[in-house]
């Protein structure tokens, strides 16, 4: 058993401040007061700054943060309301107590409204001081314990997303995104992510939620593309049993599910029209409802929006509501194209051998540098998903432990597949269709690295047709599933 503390608390307690050797600031324009409180307080261990006017007392306590403040109510200048709102403006956390003189207690419960914790009536004794100091020292130290271990949690959670949970990149394209994306994680704003197909988009989504203060509520997705427009309009707003046929029983909406989080639409730019309309609806109200109901309820939903799409260009082709837009994009966050930071290749290609080889291959340990080189040359048209596939379709090859460049796709290594040295030689363990699959794959991937990602080129390049095309390119996972085929 562990040696608990004499005193029954955490040692850690005791390096918090005590309370009987504040820092405390007296605001006060009456000299004979001020001096009065100052030396009470002193005598009681205290150290205390005391000025004459409000702006010297926010002056000082924006150098160094007081445990206490101690304001008069009626000065010249900044009156104590005044000072109060300034310094919970400052730091929400500071602990405010205002003096009042006899018939002003008006006053003095609007400084309580603005975040003072008590007032104490002139004329006082040291001893009433004395008491309601302590009391404002207790709230102040249970407050910076309470600040603590959110600060510590906070850390923990941000630790998660990036470190072990998934957010590999370092490249200077990232971090700045990074940097816009805490931000973004600590407001309540409405954010659009924009990015290339497979850049991370819905990992970005994922992390604003985990670091936001709504990270403790629920995280609902809602994929846009991949619904009908009646499904999707009942499964964003939920419908009333019998709203229409099929309708058997209630259904909750993903905004009502989503209460007090964070509600992720994916690949907005795909929504049709009417649900756009209804969707502007519910973002300015703030309330939804249901499809057949009469009743209006109220949410309370942080909303995450993404899109491969430009979506300004959909706005100017007559696609998408303008008024919609402009809510969506209040934050634009824009993940950069792999192609614009190869410095990140080796660390998400090592990321993703440690994520996939203890199901798929448990031998291998690492990637040789030629393998590293060799998918820093790529250019990576499907983005981050195009190097998770790849990684994870080389390590069911892979015998070494190692992943060496004869384990990559020959697309990759730069040789046209030659019949000796490209193909991989069959020895029984893996049946033709897998082969048969994966160099269909590695062909359909040079001919859309070569026509840079236009669909149709590609489509020309390899003989098939353009719908024939997405079905393959989605089931390689170059693209999500659902992808509607673009215009033109
Ligand atoms: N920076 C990254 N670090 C680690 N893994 C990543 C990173 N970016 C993307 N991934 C991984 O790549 C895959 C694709 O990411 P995600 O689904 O977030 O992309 P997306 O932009 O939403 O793609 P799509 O437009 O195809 O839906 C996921 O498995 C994700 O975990
Ligand atoms: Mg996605």
């Amino acid at each position: 058993m562990r040696a608990h503390h004499r005193d029954g608390r955490s040692p850690e307690e005791h390096e918090e401040p005590s309370n009987s050797m504040a820092r405390i600031l007296v605001i006060d324009d009456h000299d004979t007061l001020r001096e009065g409180m100052t030396v009470t307080l002193t005598r009681s261990g205290h150290t205390v700054s005391a000025v004459r006017g409000g702006a010297d007392g926010l002056a000082a306590y924006r150098k160094a943060p007081f445990d206490l403040v101690v304001t008069d109510l009626k000065m010249d200048g900044m009156d104590g309301i005044a000072v109060t709102q300034a310094l919970k403006a400052l730091d929400a956390a500071a602990v405010v107590m205002v003096v009042t003189a006899f018939g002003t207690i008006e006053t003095a419960v609007k400084a309580m409204q603005e975040g003072a914790y008590d007032f104490i009536t002139k004329p006082f004794t040291p001893d009433v001081l004395r008491a309601k100091v302590d009391k404002g020292l207790e709230l102040a130290s249970t407050k910076r314990r309470v600040e603590k271990l959110e600060a510590r949690t906070a850390a923990h959670d941000a630790d998660a997303a990036l470190s072990h949970g998934s957010l590999v990149g370092d490249s200077e394209p990232m971090l700045r995104l990074l940097t816009q994306a805490k931000k973004a994680a600590q407001s309540d704003a409405t954010v659009l992510v924009r990015g290339e197909s497979g850049t991370g988009k819905e990992l970005i989504a994922r992390m604003l939620h985990q670091q936001s203060p709504r990270r403790e509520g629920p995280f609902v997705v809602v994929h846009c593309a991949a619904l009908a427009e009646t499904l999707l309009e009942s499964e964003l707003f939920g419908h009333e049993r019998g709203s229409f046929t099929g309708a058997v029983k209630r259904k909750l909406g993903r905004f009502e599910l989503a209460d007090q989080g964070t509600l992720f639409l994916d690949e907005i730019g795909e929504i049709p029209h009417s649900v756009q309309t209804k969707l502007l609806r519910v973002l300015q109200e703030k309330e939804i409802q249901r499809v057949g109901g009469e009743e209006t309820l109220k949410v309370d939903v942080r909303v995450v929006s993404a899109t491969h799409r430009d979506l300004q260009a959909e706005v100017k082709a007559g696609r998408f509501r303008e008024d919609l837009y402009y809510r969506l994009h209040i934050v634009p966050l824009t993940l950069p194209p792999l192609r614009e930071r190869p410095e990140d290749i080796p660390a998400l290609a090592r990321h993703f051998v440690a994520k996939h080889a203890p199901r798929v291959n448990r031998r291998i340990q690492g990637l040789e540098e030629d393998t590293l080189r060799a998918l820093a040359r790529h250019a990576w048209p499907g983005n981050v998903r195009e190097l998770e596939n790849i990684v994870e379709q080389a390590l069911v090859f892979a015998e070494g432990e190692q992943l060496t460049p004869a384990d990559l796709p020959v697309h990759l290594t730069g040789g046209a597949p030659r019949m000796d040295a490209g193909l991989p030689v069959p020895h029984g363990d893996r049946p033709l269709p897998e082969i048969l699959e994966d160099l269909e794959r590695q062909l359909i991937a040079r001919a859309y690295e070569k026509a840079a990602g236009v669909k149709t080129e590609t489509a020309r390049l390899l003989g098939i047709k353009t719908s024939a095309l997405y079905y393959k390119l989605e089931k390689y996972g170059f693209l999500p599933k659902g992808t509607p085929p673009e215009e033109g």
